[in-house]
């Protein structure tokens, strides 16, 4: 039995405990000198909203915001009332200001607060660095994640001997860590990505034994990843994305039993094998991308039952993939892209309902590639393999080779204009961007109705707590281009990619081109709000050549929403034009919210710089027609042909043109202007390289519809020819009727028979020319 005063006390406490005031009188109130802090602090940072009427630790007047619902914002103070008399009032002992649009530089005053234990300051625009003041501060935990500071490392940090949780990521602080952070013994969250710290890692961060959490991404250091991580025995998360260190990992590493999340990307230096992960029981995230690893994928690495992530891609790992893999049920994405395996894709790759990369390697083993409906276009070539996820279908995977061009000659193209991760756009006549706003998910492969282009993405963002990221992004009132100008439906939206995107242009004729990239920064802005303080920098490949590294839209452009055009030669030697975009761990990842980084790209133009060369595919035709009739055009294309050189003598060409059975008409230029009211605008009905197409009716009712050649140009008189001589030569149902033929001073032209709409353009336009 539990006496009665002990449950009325267990009443009390929780009114106590609900009202946030423990072991205090209703009476209790936030200690003067604080108070008067709170309000330089609020005038300094721009905190408006506080209502000092109301006492700072009453929960009313602002003091906590409960309008929030996404944990990247918070503005709450919270106090701790149970200090007992004499001194018996309120001290803060937390306060969270996140995402609240504070700026200017930051304010001594805090050191005033003596029992603030924990300040988390994240995502705002603080200027300045940390002043002196702070000392004396008792922090244990403290963030300003996301924030304008710059300046050396803050010494005086190192003498906030208390702290356990410190991040300064996404700030402009630059220069060495000092040695001193060693004093921070009981460090166990350092988190220093994006920023510009530069030189080797001071030996002393060996000596933060309690380390749980590292991170160092986005950095410039130095040297090579120091064999002292081996004291981080305790470490669980370690990260060290594009961070400048030089290969290998040291062995060291393999000591590290309790990491769940090991993140390094982007290491110079010599490659070298495998680093000896077989300890590493807990991981739960395994990326090791472009760390210049090379020989085989240790077996063990299956056997990581915990393995939710794996991303070994772009490195140099060759053999086969281990049989281990086959063990691994619970990963839920699975990179291998870009390196030199061999052998065959293990069929359980295919079978399991997981997001599956081999794209990129050296599979030798054709009959392993799974035939899978539209992704696999399987060639002898076995140099590129593609692994897509079924868009029907969520997790299911499919192969593709090396693309193979499916188009005959006559169908190369020689201009290719692509409007990434949006719709259509028309920019003017000829020049249509092809929409490219479909594929969704992980990894995928992707190929235009046309067969034109393709696409290729790989990776999925990390951190956002979303199974369904989005790979294309909108923002229509970010862009400062003119929404009635005609690029701006190219820069509304664009195609981003956590880590790797690649275009194809398929069957382009060979030759030089001028390869445009389209830009603009269209997420991140250059204004005072959150958004202003992110940063996107990736590197660009064009023929698998890196021709921009480290490339900021925002810089390129001077500004945000501004577009800005990279403009590229290729010389196109196999048909395939290849843009590679790929994230090189740079730039910040924290910004409005975790997951936000990678390339981006709103649009891509192809043009020739040379004149294409026009094709006229005879044989097709032959095949098409059947030999009798080639041999009868054939014949038609000499005489006609011949006619042609005298076709200034007009009478010559009229009467040879009657000798011949052309199983046709002539028409004289005056019956066929009054046929078509002398060739009037409203009548015409089509426009094509060669000429113009008229409806007209001849005296009788009958409606004819009249080919204008354009008669100065070569081609049009060798289309002339041609087409006559097939025409004429022709009687098929399917046929447009060729009724006769006009050949008048430099006039020349065809009238056929007049059928409604679609039937009569296609028949004139699509049937025998392009
Ligand atoms: C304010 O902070 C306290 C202490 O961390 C927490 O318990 C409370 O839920 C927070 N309130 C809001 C609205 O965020
Ligand atoms: C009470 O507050 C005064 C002034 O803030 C301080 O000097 C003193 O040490 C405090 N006493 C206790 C028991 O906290
Ligand atoms: C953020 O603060 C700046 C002044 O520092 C102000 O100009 C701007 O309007 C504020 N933005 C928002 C969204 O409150
Ligand atoms: C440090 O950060 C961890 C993880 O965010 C958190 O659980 C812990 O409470 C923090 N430590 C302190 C002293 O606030
Ligand atoms: C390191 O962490 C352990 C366990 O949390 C703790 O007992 C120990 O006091 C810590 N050491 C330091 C120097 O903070
Ligand atoms: C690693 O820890 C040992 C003690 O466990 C210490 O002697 C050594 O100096 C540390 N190494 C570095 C590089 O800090
Ligand atoms: C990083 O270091 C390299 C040379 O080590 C230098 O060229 C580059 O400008 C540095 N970048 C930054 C952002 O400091
Ligand atoms: C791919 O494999 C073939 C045969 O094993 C080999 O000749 C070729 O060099 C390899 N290519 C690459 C890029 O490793
Ligand atoms: C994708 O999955 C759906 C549903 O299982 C299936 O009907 C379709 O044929 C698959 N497509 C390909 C290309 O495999
Ligand atoms: C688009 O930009 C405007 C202006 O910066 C902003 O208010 C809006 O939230 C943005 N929309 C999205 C979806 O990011
Ligand atoms: C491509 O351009 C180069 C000069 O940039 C020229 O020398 C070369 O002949 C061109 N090749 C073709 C196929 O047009
Ligand atoms: C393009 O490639 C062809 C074939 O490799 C070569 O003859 C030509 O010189 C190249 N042109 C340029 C501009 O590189």
């Amino acid at each position: 039995m539990i006496p009665l005063h002990r449950i009325y006390f267990i009443i009390v406490l929780f009114t106590l405990i609900l009202h946030g005031r423990i072991g205090s009188s209703d009476n209790t109130k936030l200690h003067e000198a604080e108070v008067r802090a709170l309000k330089e602090i609020g005038k300094k940072i721009g905190k408006k909203d506080w209502n000092f009427n109301k006492d700072p630790c009453s929960g009313e007047g602002n003091w906590v915001d409960t309008s929030f619902t996404t944990k990247e914002f918070e503005s709450n103070i919270t106090c701790d009332c149970s200090y007992p008399p004499p001194n018996s009032s309120c001290h803060v002992i937390r306060i969270a200001l996140k995402s609240q649009n504070l700026s200017g530089i930051v304010p001594p005053e805090f050191s005033k607060l003596r029992h603030l234990k924990v300040l988390d300051l994240s995502r705002n625009s603080l200027t300045g660095t940390i002043p002196k003041e702070w000392a004396s501060m008792r922090l244990e935990d403290l963030s300003f994640m996301g924030n304008r500071l710059s300046g050396p490392f803050p010494k005086v940090l190192t003498r906030l001997t208390t702290l356990r949780n410190l991040s300064l990521e996404g700030n402009q602080f630059s220069g060495p860590i000092p040695p001193e952070i060693a004093k921070l013994t009981h460090l166990e969250k350092l988190h220093l990505p994006s920023n510009a710290f530069t030189g080797p890692l001071t030996e002393k961060l060996g000596l933060l034994k309690n380390i749980t959490d590292m991170r160092l991404s986005d950095n410039n250091f130095t040297g090579p990843v120091p064999n002292f991580i081996g004291n981080w025995t305790r470490i669980v998360k370690l990260q060290m994305h594009g961070c400048g260190l030089d290969g290998p990992i040291p062995s060291s590493i393999s000591t590290l039993t309790s990491l769940s999340d090991l993140r390094i990307s982007d290491l110079g230096g010599k490659p070298s094998s495998f680093p000896p992960l077989s300890n590493l029981k807990s991981i739960k995230s395994l990326i090791l991308r472009r760390c210049n690893l090379n020989g085989p994928i240790p077996k063990y690495i299956g056997d990581m039952d915990k393995l939710k992530t794996l991303d070994l891609s772009f490195n140099l790992l060759s053999g086969e993939i281990p049989s281990s893999f086959e063990n691994m049920k619970k990963a839920d994405f699975i990179y291998l892209t870009g390196n030199k395996l061999t052998g065959g894709v293990p069929k359980y790759f295919v079978e399991i309902n997981k997001n599956v990369d081999v794209s990129y390697n050296n599979f030798t083993d054709e009959s392993s590639i799974p035939n899978n409906g539209e992704c696999n276009r399987v060639t002898s070539n076995l140099v590129e393999s593609f692994a897509t996820r079924n868009k029907s279908q969520k997790g299911s995977t499919c192969f593709l080779q090396r693309i193979p061009c499916v188009h005959p000659k006559k169908d190369h193209i020689y201009k290719l204009y692509i409007n990434c991760g949006g719709g259509e756009v028309k920019v003017d006549k000829g020049k249509i961007y092809q929409a490219d706003d479909e594929p969704k998910g992980a990894s995928m492969f992707f190929t235009s109705a046309d067969k034109h282009w393709a696409l290729s993405s790989t990776g999925n963002f990390m951190d956002n707590d979303d199974d369904a990221d989005d790979y294309t992004v909108q923002n229509t009132s970010r862009l400062s281009v003119n929404s009635s100008s005609l690029s701006f439906g190219l820069y509304r939206t664009a195609r981003v990619s956590p880590l790797s995107l690649t275009y194809y242009g398929l069957c382009l004729g060979n030759g030089n081109y001028t390869v445009n990239l389209h830009f603009a920064e269209i997420i991140f802005t250059d204004d005072n709000t959150l958004y202003s303080l992110g940063k996107r920098l990736f590197d660009i490949y064009v023929q698998d050549q890196l021709v921009m590294k480290n490339f900021n839209i925002q810089e390129a452009a001077r500004g945000s929403g501004k577009p800005v055009t990279k403009s590229f030669l290729v010389n196109v030697t196999d048909h395939t034009l290849k843009i590679g975009l790929r994230w090189a761990g740079k730039g910040t990842t924290g910004i409005p919210i975790r997951g936000v980084y990678g390339p981006m790209i709103s649009a891509i133009s192809v043009e020739p710089n040379f004149k294409p060369p026009v094709y006229y595919d005879v044989k097709a035709i032959i095949i098409k027609v059947g030999l009798p009739v080639a041999a009868a055009t054939l014949l038609l294309f000499i005489i006609v042909g011949v006619l042609w050189k005298k076709r200034h003598d007009k009478n010559a060409i009229d009467k040879e043109l009657r000798g011949l059975d052309l199983q046709t008409g002539t028409f004289t230029l005056r019956q066929i202007k009054a046929a078509t009211d002398n060739f009037d605008v409203t009548k015409k009905i089509g426009e094509g390289g060669f000429g113009s197409v008229y409806k007209g009716e001849l005296p009788e009712g009958k409606l004819i519809a009249v080919k204008q050649l354009s008669a100065k140009s070569r081609q049009g008189n060798r289309e002339f020819v041609n087409e006559i001589g097939m025409i004429s030569a022709l009687q098929h149902p399917n046929l447009v009727k060729l009724y006769g033929c006009c050949v008048e001073g430099n006039q020349l032209i065809l009238v056929y028979e007049y059928l409604e709409n679609n039937c009569l353009s296609r028949a004139l336009f699509g049937m025998f020319f392009f």
